[in-house]
């Protein structure tokens, strides 16, 4: 069996997240804002935040798939939607639960950017920069992890532990 280290407990995930939305609702203020989660990590992420920013936001879900059941991404990403968001004119903020080697991410601000958003830009609850493979820097992030594997509040490995309420290392 594998173990589990905790990294983050709930009082954690609940500090960042109220800070992170303080900043966005100040950063948004006045802004017709969507806020676009990235399924099925950020679905925890995602809900605490919007329960805690101040301003009026709109909220759709991506999906974003290219893991199957390892822990490694396999190239390129390949994105779905519920049905055709409609980002034009409006600052999208997309909401992930990590970023890792930055794939996922790279495809997506370009998919909204090419839907004519007035502006794209990324919030994720962890930042795992040492990972990154692409150019890409995430605009908000609450806290920056060192390489290994994490699950819980949302995170999987394989399906499971996304019902944890804070953040483990998955040692193998
Ligand atoms: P990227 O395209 O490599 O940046 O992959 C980002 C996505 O991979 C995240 O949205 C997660 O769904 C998943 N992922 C990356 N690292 C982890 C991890 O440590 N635990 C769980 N999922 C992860
Ligand atoms: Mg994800």
């Amino acid at each position: 069996m594998p173990e589990l280290i905790p990294v983050l407990d709930s009082e954690d995930i609940h500090r960042m997240t109220a800070a992170m939305a303080e900043r966005l609702s100040s950063d948004y203020e006045g802004k017709e804002v969507l806020l676009v989660g990235v399924l099925k990590g950020a679905f925890l992420f995602l809900a605490d935040l919007v329960r805690l920013i101040s301003i009026p936001v709109k909220i759709d879900f991506v999906r974003a798939s290219s893991y199957g059941s390892g822990t490694e991404t396999k190239g390129c990403v390949q994105l779905e939607t519920h049905r055709d968001i409609d980002v034009a004119g409006k600052h999208v903020l997309i909401v992930e639960d990590i970023v890792d080697t930055g794939l996922t991410l790279q495809c997506m601000v370009s998919h909204f950017q090419s839907l004519g958003a007035a502006s794209v830009k990324v919030c994720t609850l962890l930042d795992k920069k040492a990972r990154r493979r692409v150019p890409l820097e995430a605009d908000y992030v609450c806290h920056a992890v060192d390489d290994g594997f994490l699950v819980g509040y949302g995170l999987d490995y394989d399906e499971s532990y996304r019902e944890l309420p804070g953040i483990y290392h998955l040692k193998f």
